[in-house]
């Protein structure tokens, strides 16, 4: 009966037990967990745009090749996941159809434009580094697929921060051009980086359950915490500053303050008004059309290898 799966379901959870994809599960967390992946792997895919802007642009073979690796990793956390969500019954078909409709989200960031190279800098060190502070604790998420997909997703994007850093290192040590240049990009990117990490908590919908299932062990300002004390000493390495008059070192919370983030920006580029929302599901759509031969190749393909092993 429902009871004892329930027990069994709620035990494992207690003993911190990863949750398969066979196990019995409650719909709700079924759900939630398939927005919550899908969500991601969206991100992962529409991501892409904005860096991918620059690659015909890097400055020089070697930020070329890091650039396009990147990339590519970005496709590969895409794919990794729409391969998770699918553990929990969901068609990859139905979440892109979401996508390319309005009906599923992706994340905020990837609503701004990249405007120069100093921007490629910037997402890898600010939003790639906010990607991994959000992810490290999903890598204990109660759920298997989605937890040990993680662990390499995180190891990547510890590349990605690394080489968005030293890009922005070597722009902040160079001209006074490439310097202003880089603190441009850190000025834009920064507050929309805050935002990443989702509503504050009296805000946020569904922390609370996804924190007694375990899938989330953090909440969303705490994570947003310890993002902003990560970057506070990592932008005076650089030799940038954060833009934020109201930064700085509280000593009785052992944290940095921050200034107020401009919720009412968010809420624009979550209702798709944000710098380049349309633009960002155009492209994604037209992709999707004109990748259609490659999918029915591998469809075809993949038949006829059944056909012959059988
Ligand atoms: N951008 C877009 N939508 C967001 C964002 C954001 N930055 N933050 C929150 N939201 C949405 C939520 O998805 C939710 O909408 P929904 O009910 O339609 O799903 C709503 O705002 C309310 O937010 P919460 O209740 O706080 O949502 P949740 O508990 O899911 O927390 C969070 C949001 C922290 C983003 C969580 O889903 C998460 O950790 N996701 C995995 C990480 C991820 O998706 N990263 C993508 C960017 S990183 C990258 O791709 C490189």
């Amino acid at each position: 009966d429902a009871g004892a799966y329930e027990a069994v379901f709620d035990a494992a959870l207690a003993a911190d037990e990863r949750i398969e994809p066979r196990d019995w599960m409650p719909d709700e967390y079924r759900t939630s967990l398939i927005r919550q992946i899908a969500q991601h792997a969206h991100s992962e895919i529409i991501g892409i745009q904005p860096e991918a802007n620059w690659i015909t642009r890097a400055p020089s073979l070697r930020r070329k090749a890091i650039l396009m690796a990147k990339v590519q990793d970005e496709a590969g956390h895409g794919l990794y996941l729409y391969s998770a969500v699918e553990t929990l019954g969901a068609r990859r078909e139905d979440l892109l159809d979401k996508l390319h409709t309005g009906r599923q989200k992706y994340s905020s960031i990837f609503n701004y434009p990249t405007l120069t190279w100093a921007d490629v800098g910037a997402i890898g060190w600010l939003v790639d580094g906010a990607a991994i502070t959000n992810q490290v604790p999903l890598c204990r998420c109660s759920y298997g697929p989605y937890a040990r997909a993680m662990v390499r997703i995180c190891k990547e994007e510890s590349f990605h921060q690394r080489q968005g850093y030293e890009l922005l290192l070597a722009l902040s040590r160079g001209t006074e051009a490439q310097r202003a240049m880089a603190q441009d990009a850190v000025d834009r990117w920064w507050w929309p980086s805050l935002m990443m990490f989702g509503p504050p908590d009296d805000e946020s919908a569904h922390s609370a359950q996804s924190m007694a299932w375990k899938i989330k062990r953090h909440s969303n300002d705490e994570l947003r915490q310890r993002f902003v004390d990560i970057c506070v000493p990592q932008a005076e390495s650089l030799g940038l500053t954060l833009p934020d008059p109201e930064l700085r070192w509280n000593e009785e919370r052992g944290h940095y303050d921050f200034g107020p983030i401009d919720w009412a920006e968010f809420r624009e580029v979550l209702r798709g008004n944000g710098p380049c929302n349309a633009q960002r599901i155009s492209q994604r759509r037209r992709a999707h059309e004109e990748g259609a031969w490659v999918r029915e190749a591998a469809a075809a393909y993949a038949a006829k290898h059944g056909e012959a092993r059988s």
